[in-house]
């Protein structure tokens, strides 16, 4: 690469105040990595004639280019134009397999997601599978000198399946990721030449370039750090789909400097991921976890979702951060997501400065929604809370009784009215145990969470026809609903089940 592109690189969406610094840093990656890693735009003719400078100059970014180095970093081009020596069709992946490895840390976790959602864009595929692999590549650690063992113990055995991939298919192709590739830079090139990338944690946007360079048999490395490189644009693609949970990053590399700690050499200065990416992120992972909900018979369908008032002013008062509306639209998106979806809800009467009107417009919220559970609370002042110290808890205690009691009656009328639909359907039943209020009967939960109340009688056991069984807690039965209340369905049981045996029931 053309020194000067190789600083526009670095500098790409950077403060102009880190020039300098990046420059040195560069220019010294550059002066003793030259040998080994870089292709610079003559090299293809490597001991043939040098090109002379002024059609290097040419051939290195124009002004747009440097233009566009001064974007903000939410407006990266999504698309990059590749370098003058790279067609697109060698940066792409061509569907090359990728087997990422990840070591250490959590921020690792998300590293490889970022990696491989960088690569998945460029046409990679992703294998779970070392043998079958084109490209091996470990995000590595270098938190302590054991974690850095243990990478260079299991480069010895790539090492061996890369010899041996050699003769056989298109060769492998390995590459060192994050903290070690970074802390230890051209060492790692040079004591393992099989060796073919190296990408610093700053540098993941990097690795369809640094893979095509790869291809042509040279090794290639970029270990830049960033002062801002958040990759704030680049979704983390989730790399276990099995995972119980998700990690959302909002920061990189730290300051703190703390004596015995590497992290701020291999992960540079600290800096945040901007909000709106954060929230894109949990917007994404919010949307997966309804369609699981949606998929999965294994999942009760039922969400909590508190909603305090129904009055924008109180909820801003309240400092909850949504309005009204937007309370009510995420409900219309829970509900087409998840159909039959059972929503509760909690709320508090009486809140300071909340006037009839607000109180109506609570009152319409739980006629709207139509709650199957409801908490409702009358409003009582807490020290130290934000509105003990700036609000006044100034509703009468009497008119938050009253508002409360009104509340109730509205949401019961609407739970009734809601559960009146279950009566004559057969539902699936978890069973939990003995019912508190009768000791010959049995209580458990349907699909939305709902109490249902049953006797305990002998059933059929539909696993073993013929048999008489009594249900045990934990057990799966299906119940025909009778009657309801606003809090409770009764029916009685049919036959013990299996998640797997009961298919839907209305
Ligand atoms: N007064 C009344 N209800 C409250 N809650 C929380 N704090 C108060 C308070 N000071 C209610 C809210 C919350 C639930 C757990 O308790 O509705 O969601």
């Amino acid at each position: 690469m053309h020194p000067l592109q190789c600083v526009l690189q670095a500098q790409r969406w950077g403060p102009l105040a880190s020039v300098s610094w990046l420059l040195f840093r560069t220019c010294r990656a550059q002066s003793s990595v030259h040998g080994t890693t870089y292709p610079g735009p003559g090299r293809q003719q490597e001991n043939g004639v040098q090109k002379d400078f002024s059609s290097r100059l040419a051939a290195g970014p124009t002004f747009q280019h440097f233009l566009r180095s001064a974007l903000d970093p939410q407006e990266k081009p999504d698309v990059e134009d590749p370098p003058p020596y790279l067609t697109v069709d060698e940066l792409s992946g061509r569907q090359r397999k990728v087997y990422l490895e990840t070591y250490g840390c959590q921020m690792n976790v998300n590293d490889t997601e970022i990696a491989w959602s960088v690569l998945q864009k460029s046409g990679y595929l992703r294998t779970r599978n070392l043998q079958e692999a084109d490209v091996i590549l470990l995000v590595t650690c270098s938190i302590r000198e054991k974690a850095e063992q243990t990478i260079w113990n299991r480069l010895h055995q790539l090492k061996a399946l890369k010899t041996k991939r050699l003769r056989s298919r298109v060769p492998l192709r390995i590459g060192i990721l994050g903290c070690m590739a970074e802390r230890l830079k051209e060492e790692i090139l040079n004591r393992e030449k099989m060796v073919d990338i190296l990408a610093g944690p700053d540098a993941y946007r990097d690795l369809p370039r640094l893979l095509a360079v790869a291809e042509s048999g040279q090794q290639a490395a970029n270990v830049l750090l960033s002062l801002d490189e958040t990759y704030a644009d680049v979704m983390p693609v989730q790399t276990s789909p099995s995972a119980t949970s998700a990690f959302v990053s909002i920061m990189r590399g730290c300051d703190n400097m703390c004596s015995y700690c590497i992290v701020p050499f291999t992960r540079g200065r600290e800096r945040s991921r901007p909000v709106a990416s954060i929230l894109e992120e949990v917007r994404k992972l919010s949307e997966q976890v309804l369609q699981l909900i949606h998929e999965r018979d294994n999942i009760c369908k039922q969400i909590h979702l508190p909603a305090q008032s129904g009055s924008s002013r109180v909820l801003e008062a309240m400092r909850r951060g949504y309005s009204r509306e937007a309370y009510v639209e995420l409900v219309h998106h829970i509900r087409e997501s998840i159909p039959g979806v059972s929503l509760s809800s909690d709320f508090i009467a009486g809140f300071c400065g909340e006037t009839e009107e607000d109180h109506l417009q609570t009152v319409s919220l739980l006629r709207e929604v139509q709650y199957n559970m409801g908490f409702l609370f009358a409003y009582s002042m807490r020290q130290k809370t934000r509105a003990y110290h700036r609000l006044k808890d100034d509703v009468p205690e009497e008119v938050k009784l009253r508002r409360l009691e009104e509340l109730i009656t509205v949401f019961r009328e609407e739970a009734t009215k809601a559960n009146m639909a279950s009566v004559g359907c057969t539902q699936l039943v978890l069973v939990e145990g003995h019912s508190k209020r009768s000791a010959t009967d049995l209580c458990g939960r349907n699909d939305g969470n709902l109490k249902v109340i049953f006797p305990n009688v002998e059933m059929e056991d539909v696993s073993n026809s013929g048999v008489r069984v009594r249900a045990q807690p934990g057990d799966y039965v299906l119940v025909k609903i009778t009657s309801t209340s606003s809090q409770t369905l009764k029916g009685h049981v049919l036959c013990r089940t299996t998640l797997k045996d009961s298919s839907a029931y209305c």
